[in-house]
């Protein structure tokens, strides 16, 4: 494929950073927008511009030459959901793709493509369903409403002849950040436990087959939605025990009940306890190989 000028935004986080290396690495040029004035950097093919959503703050410059435009930018989830947090966790995604789509209009600049992250926590919590993206259903939990309206900020782009794709994200396996080494640090100091009962699915996804899926719906052009989950989701207490085989350490306490999760992490432990079980068939019949199936070679490959 030709090199070209990417815009990425959110490009500073566990995403991003993976997704800007591999692009840097193909010969792409990088644009990327951030609400870190500190965070803007300028070397020859790699390019910071400042933006702000809640403001309506951005510099249109970064919109030079690119076609393309990656959307990963969002507050964390990871965060105690208070009223305020609540507000950002939903604005900063909506907003984000407004101010994107206000500038497309305004300026007319030539966007073919927008491949924006979403998340599988679009889906309700079931520990027997399997879900594809035909699936409609929806219920009023927080994190429900939130991706629905991220992917609803995906549609005024079509008007504009903007091709969308919306990436369902996993659990992003990472040695770095996100969910992994939060995993690891309990089972670490011999205090690993499952959450919950352990039964509840969780799909996760290698942090490499993600950044070479976003590369696949980029080379491929593909539009509409996809789950971003590698083909084998495995269950809480699996999960803990592979990462503690990894580890070689015991588990030796007993699950972490729920009241407890209630007490420390409040309405937020829906994202330890929920149950997604995701298929990834829609992404392989396009023809993506995943270079981790499973779990354990996942983690091999994590840990090593
Ligand atoms: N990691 C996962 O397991 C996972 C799973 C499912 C879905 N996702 C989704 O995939 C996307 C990328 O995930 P990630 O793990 O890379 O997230 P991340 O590490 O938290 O990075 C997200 C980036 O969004 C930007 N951001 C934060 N607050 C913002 C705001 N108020 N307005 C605009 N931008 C803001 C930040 O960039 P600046 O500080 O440079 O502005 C940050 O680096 C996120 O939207 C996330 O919800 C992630």
């Amino acid at each position: 494929m030709m090199a070209q000028t990417l815009l990425i935004t959110g490009a500073t986080g566990l995403v991003g950073k993976a997704l800007v290396k591999q692009c840097l690495a193909q010969g792409d040029t990088v644009h990327y927008l951030t609400t870190r004035k500190s965070k803007i950097a300028t070397q020859k093919n790699y390019k910071g511009f400042y933006w702000n959503p809640q403001d309506n703050a951005i510099d249109l410059a970064c919109f030079e030459g690119v076609e393309v435009i990656f959307n990963l930018a969002g507050s964390s989830i990871a965060q105690r959901w208070s009223k305020v947090a609540k507000t950002s966790i939903l604005s900063s995604r909506t907003q984000a793709l407004a101010l994107l789509h206000s500038s497309i209009e305004t300026h007319k600049f030539p966007i073919t493509q927008i491949i924006s992250a979403s998340a599988i926590g679009i889906y309700p919590d079931s520990k027997t369903r399997y879900y594809d993206e035909k699936f409609q259903g929806t219920d009023a939990s927080f994190l429900r409403s939130v991706v629905k309206s991220w992917e609803g900020s995906l549609k005024p782009f079509q008007t504009l002849g903007v091709k969308t794709t919306a990436l369902r994200i996993g659990i992003v396996l990472d040695m770095h950040e996100g969910a992994l080494p939060k995993i690891m640090a309990p089972i670490k100091h011999y205090l690993g436990a499952a959450l919950g009962v352990g039964d509840q699915w969780q799909s996760w996804i290698h942090i490499n087959d993600l950044v070479r899926l976003f590369m696949f719906v980029l080379e491929s052009k593909l539009e509409g939605v996809y789950n971003a989950v590698a083909p084998n989701p495995v269950q809480q207490i699996e999960l803990t025990k592979l990462i503690a085989k990894q580890l070689q350490r015991p588990l030796v306490l007993p699950n972490v009940p729920e009241f407890a999760l209630r007490l420390m992490l409040g309405e937020m432990r829906a994202i330890a306890l929920e149950s997604q079980r995701v298929c990834a068939s829609k992404i392989q019949n396009a023809g993506f190989k995943f270079d981790f199936l499973e779990l354990e070679p996942a983690l091999e490959d994590l840990m090593a």
